[in-house]
């Protein structure tokens, strides 16, 4: 069991309108540590009743939360922003322990997802309406914008924390209310976070937290119940389309965060002691399980040999294994079938002709640690060309053209993250211009901040997350057509 300084973020119960909770059936989930395997803790395995439950008491709350002043909405976010600062390490500890990272990059998630309540602390008295010539000489026309209603919201295990937050904090500062189903996974890091919200003083019912072996009924539920006006989900593309086709019958505002295959693009002219550092931030943290990873690195022929050179020999600086040790880069995979997967592809592509110039293993037999491969001379008949990887693989293409490498780059129904390294700022607008993603890095591997509107396109999703956007998706505009104005 966890040793922290605040034991009261060890829950193994669910939050429902301010109580505490065990599944009515008594049944739990066991948390499994990726990295040793040990039971961390349990949490309920709860049903579509009770998460219709929760969905009662978020709407109850709903119809106080919505009217609350929007600077006493922000106190709230603020109060639950400085407690998850002031538990910073043992919310870290947790989350290593349910998902495997690095504590360094856990703690650096805990920042990142707290930044994003701050941030929307600060827009909660920032939703401006609007006032519009009218079309008549006693017409006036007003734009408010109001709080769409119950969110549910589907999270993700790879960022057990802040992709809560960055759904959770929006909603809260528009006057939404929720109703969370983090990943089976890693339950314990959202329940940790229900803890910080109940002490910040959120008032019951405004955001509830169910945990469940059975995603789908809770998917039915939240997508099908009537109640509940608008679902936020991150995760795969594959039931984020499921999600989308179960929302259609009650019309909801949707937001999807789904699968990317991120071109990682070098060409000639760039700094490439910058593209390597950059490749390694995209493509090894959280060891490759994130939606915006480099997944393709499409390097020009001239520097092909350089980078490739560059890069393997930084691989060879990653430290790997327990999440909990200092040092360590590269912690395990989620689970097994992850690992499955990866196996599959680096298999699927040494079949096929490409060169593994290191990697392409686990590192310790029974360990879910897979070792940063590098693999040189792909092609685009290889699944690592098509599929998300979600592991610390590293494909590398060589290309000739500017033309031959937007092509290749946006030959994919995914849009979400793409980079490139260069230095003509010509090709720098036409390449950023061509590329059909959400998001481009432009000489950076690393996007991801608040202050931006994270999301994508294409098959990668609907929305955006982050940033004076972000808030938007929880809002509806309500136009006021005033006549006899005389
Ligand atoms: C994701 O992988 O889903 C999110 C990654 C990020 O916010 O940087």
């Amino acid at each position: 069991m966890l040793e922290l300084k605040n034991p009261a973020l060890y829950k193994n119960q669910c939050y429902i309108n301010g109580i505490w909770e065990n599944a009515n059936n008594g049944a739990l989930i066991n948390v499994i540590n990726p990295y040793n395997n040990a039971l961390v803790g349990q949490a309920p395995d709860m049903t579509a009743d009770e998460c219709s439950k929760a969905i009662d008491a978020a709407h109850q709350a709903f119809l106080e939360w919505r009217n609350f002043p929007a600077t006493d909405r922000a106190k709230v976010l603020k109060k639950w922003y400085k407690l998850q600062m002031q538990n910073l390490d043992d919310l870290a500890k947790i989350l290593t322990s349910e998902q495997g990272k690095p504590f360094a990059e856990a703690k650096g998630e805990i920042r990142y997802g707290a930044s994003f309540v701050e941030w929307f602390a600060e827009e909660a008295p920032r939703v401006y309406g609007d006032v519009i010539p009218g079309h008549g000489r006693d017409k006036r026309i007003t734009v408010i914008k109001q709080a769409v209603g119950v969110v549910g919201a589907i999270t993700p295990w790879n960022f057990p924390n802040a992709m809560i937050t960055r759904k959770v904090a929006p909603a809260l500062a528009a006057g939404c209310t929720l109703v969370i189903k983090p990943s089976e996974l890693t339950p314990l890091s959202a329940l940790a976070l229900a803890e910080l919200a109940d002490q910040a003083g959120f008032p019951p019912g405004v955001l509830n937290i169910i945990t469940t072996n059975d995603a789908p009924s809770i998917g039915k539920e939240l997508t099908g119940n009537p109640k509940v006006k608008k679902l936020s989900f991150t995760g795969s593309t594959k039931v984020g389309k499921i999600l989308l086709r179960q929302s259609a019958d009650s019309i909801k505002k949707v937001s999807l965060e789904l699968g990317g295959n991120a071109p990682f693009i070098v060409f000639e002219d760039a700094d490439i002691d910058a593209a390597v550092e950059g490749a390694m931030a995209s493509k090894f943290r959280n060891a490759g399980q994130t939606c915006v990873c480099a997944n393709r690195v499409f390097v020009q022929e001239g520097v092909y040999e350089e980078f490739v050179s560059k890069l393997a020999k930084a691989i060879t600086q990653l430290k790997l294994g327990d999440g909990m040790i200092q040092g360590t880069n590269i912690g395990p995979l989620i689970e097994p079938k992850a690992l499955d997967f990866v196996e599959k592809i680096v298999e699927d592509a040494r079949t096929k002709g490409a060169q593994i110039l290191s990697g392409g293993k686990v590192a310790a037999p029974h360990q879910l640690v897979y070792e940063p491969t590098l693999i040189s001379h792909p092609s685009t008949d290889m699944m690592l060309f098509r599929e998300e990887i979600f592991g610390p693989v590293a494909p590398v293409f060589k290309f000739n053209t500017e033309e031959e490498v937007i092509s290749l780059a946006n030959d994919t129904q995914y849009g979400l993250a793409s980079y490139f390294y260069g230095r003509d700022y010509a090709r720098i607008w036409r390449v950023a211009e061509a590329l059909e993603y959400g998001m481009v890095g432009i000489n950076t591997g690393m996007i991801s901040t608040t202050l931006a509107p994270f999301g994508g396109i294409k098959e990668s999703g609907l929305g955006r997350e982050g940033s004076k956007y972000g808030i938007e998706e929880f809002l509806n505009i309500k136009y006021m057509c005033w006549g006899g104005v005389e």
